[in-house]
């Protein structure tokens, strides 16, 4: 299953085009399967119905945890790092993880909960959250995360998409300076919500008092004390469902992205020890939270799965210090450190001083995902925190990938800022022009939409409740492909460089923003005639959200006024980091003569790029260009 070398690479590669279901095989066989699968793969992306391990029975908690006790049930599993320095760390052995987990599980079960069931898990960065994921998914219970700084609107809404029975969450939790009542938000949100049955209320600060309801609310560490720490995973079907995860798109509500058991497991296992070449006894950190993608793949399921020491930061990069992620290198002995550009940038910004002093011995390689990353912040990761000595993979792949799909692999490709380099073996990124062709780079790159050919095992199968939509959004604009929404630039040595989306969607901090569902939010303002949510600029974030907006004609609210109640509402709507940072009041918005906004417009008038608006020979109102080009905020 690992790779040692580029050539080793090179041919797991050629060999996973060439003969996909024999080489995924063999990576599948170092998993435990209570029964082996029939067929390897299946299904294609004309009909949409692609499987892996058909008929194979596994469940992924047992690989995470059982599995590995008779070898390491006393190594660490999991270190905690709580939010404020000053409180104690905590260290869970593999042992003391399966005892928590199947405990936690028996108090499921005896709620009712059964295979597919949803629980929807509102938590903070604490081993609990991971605790509640693998219980579900050692029973079957189909998990959604939802990130702990979503709103009760938002919340409400998984909820009630998902139809999810049970809900999980804390007290409250800090972030930072930051206090987030948890429970009271969960409480505003379940007034939506009569799927929920039950509340499990996890104290995660001593001493904050919540109102609980009788008939509806229990205190984790009450609930659990009755049962038994140990129990039998659920025979698992290879396809039955694993988790729900919300993701914004271009279009319309959030998405509920489906990932199944088998093929999410062999290929979080695969990618977490190539793409960052983990040795036994390490320690890795990744810095997401367990509400995104890369917290289930990388700080929970694809570390456990290799039986590594996975880190879990409750804090943030600067507090109390911007020195916060150095400590923690340094105090855990951390060997391999994933995080994200937005991160990288804004401890740079901080200053090299926060860096004095540290060494970093224990680092061996650095990981970025969640967007691209620019060539200074790649040098200054590398330089300062890697000391010139540690391999810095950038990382790309989505929420609907399950697992990471282009990476360099850590201390065997050769390094290039800027590109998230080569494909990992099974999966074949192309580039598409405009009619759907594909490029291929001869003497010079190749820029265009990026698409994947063929399935990988990881991939997400379909969208909670809407197949249709799913087909709609990945499949429908390339036939026989997969729809990335990214744009690429490809070398002709094979070095892909990812650019940004394409479509309308916008990546503050790492964080996905559907456009349109933000447009949805502020045209509820009944001040608002119309808007235009479009991403610009930003040193730090790599994008910022920045929104026109028409008022009503009958309207005379003044613009600091309609900009402080539009950001509340969003706020409220979806939560605070989805608040755009500028508004801007607009006469009108540049249209076409069927009614339609030119975004494309807009985008180059916040990019400073008004010397290429390009054909604007179809708009309607041509004049409008100029009162928006002046009232520009940025
Ligand atoms: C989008 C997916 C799964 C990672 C966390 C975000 C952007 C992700 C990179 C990278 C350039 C990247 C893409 C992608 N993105 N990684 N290494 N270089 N862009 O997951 O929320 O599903 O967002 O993040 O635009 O489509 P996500």
């Amino acid at each position: 299953m690992r790779i040692h070398t580029f050539e080793e690479y090179q041919k797991a590669y050629q060999e996973s085009i060439e003969h996909s279901e024999t080489f995924w095989a063999a990576v599948a066989k170092h998993f435990h399967w209570f029964q082996p699968w029939e067929k390897v793969k299946s299904g294609d992306f004309e009909a949409v119905n692609f499987q892996w391990f058909i008929g194979g029975k596994t469940n992924l908690c047992y690989n995470c945890i059982d599995r590995h006790l008779p070898k390491r049930a006393d190594q660490v599993a999991i270190i905690w790092e709580p939010n404020e320095p000053t409180e104690p760390v905590r260290k869970i052995t593999y042992q003391q993880l399966y005892e928590l987990v199947c405990q936690f599980s028996n108090a499921l079960l005896d709620l009712g909960v059964r295979k597919g069931d949803r629980i929807a898990i509102y938590m903070p960065m604490v081993p609990e959250a991971a605790i509640a994921m693998l219980a579900c998914a050692r029973i079957g219970a189909i998990h959604s995360v939802i990130f702990a700084g979503f709103s009760a609107q938002a919340l409400a809404e998984r909820i009630q998409d998902a139809k999810a029975k049970i809900l999980i969450t804390a007290n409250a939790m800090k972030r930072g300076t930051k206090l987030i009542p948890l429970k009271a938000i969960a409480d505003d949100a379940l007034k939506q919500c009569p799927s929920i049955e039950k509340v499990i209320v996890y104290e995660r600060l001593r001493d904050y008092a919540v109102s609980m309801r009788k008939d509806r609310d229990l205190w984790w560490h009450t609930l659990v004390e009755a049962y038994p720490k140990g129990n039998k995973a659920a025979v698992m079907d290879a396809e039955d469902p694993l988790f729900i995860l919300y993701t914004s798109g271009s279009t319309g509500k959030p998405k509920g992205i489906l990932h199944t058991t088998a093929g999410y497991m062999v290929y979080a296992a695969y990618t977490f020890l190539n793409v960052f070449q983990y040795n036994e006894g390490e320690i890795f950190w990744c810095s997401a939270d367990v509400g995104w993608i890369t917290g289930h793949t990388y700080v929970l399921y694809g570390a456990l799965l290799n039986g590594a020491t996975t880190l879990f930061f409750e804090g943030t990069p600067l507090y109390p210090t911007p020195a916060r992620y150095w400590k923690v290198i340094e105090k855990h002995h951390v060997n391999i450190f994933y995080t994200a550009p937005t991160a990288i940038r804004a401890l740079m910004a901080q200053g090299d001083q926060w860096l004095k002093g540290f060494e970093f011995p224990s680092l061996r390689v650095l990981g970025s995902v969640g967007e691209p990353i620019n060539e200074e912040a790649w040098r200054w990761f590398y330089e300062k925190v890697g000391k010139n000595r540690c391999a810095l993979v950038d990382t790309w792949w989505q929420t609907e990938t399950g697992g990471i799909m282009i990476s360099a692999l850590a201390g065997i490709t050769p390094l290039r800022p800027t590109y998230a380099s080569l494909p990992l073996p099974g999966v074949q990124p192309v580039i598409l022009n405009e009619n759907g062709e594909e490029c291929h780079p001869k003497d010079k790159a190749v820029e265009g939409i990026l698409c994947i050919k063929d399935s990988w095992p990881g991939q997400a199968r379909t969208m909670w409740g809407n197949h249709q939509r799913f087909i709609e959004t990945y499949f429908a604009p390339y036939k026989g492909y997969y729809f990335t929404g990214d744009g690429a630039l490809k070398e002709p040595d094979g070095y892909i460089r990812i650019i940004g989306r394409i479509d309308d969607v916008v990546n503050v901090s790492g964080h996905r923003i559907g456009t349109a569902e933000l447009e949805d939010v502020i045209n509820k303002h009944p001040a608002v005639a119309e808007s235009a949510v479009l991403g610009a600029p930003h040193p730090v974030k790599g994008q910022q959200l920045y929104a026109f907006v028409i008022p009503k004609q009958e309207t005379n609210i003044d613009e600091n006024t309609l900009e402080k109640e539009i950001k509340a509402l969003v706020e409220k709507e979806i939560g605070a980091f989805a608040r755009p940072e500028h508004v801007q009041i607009v006469p009108g918005l540049p249209k076409t003569r069927s009614g339609k906004i030119m975004r494309r417009i807009l985008r180059k008038l916040l990019y400073k790029q008004e010397d290429q608006l390009g054909d604007t020979s179809t708009l309607l109102n041509p004049e409008i260009i100029e009162p928006i080009k002046q009232g520009l905020k940025i």
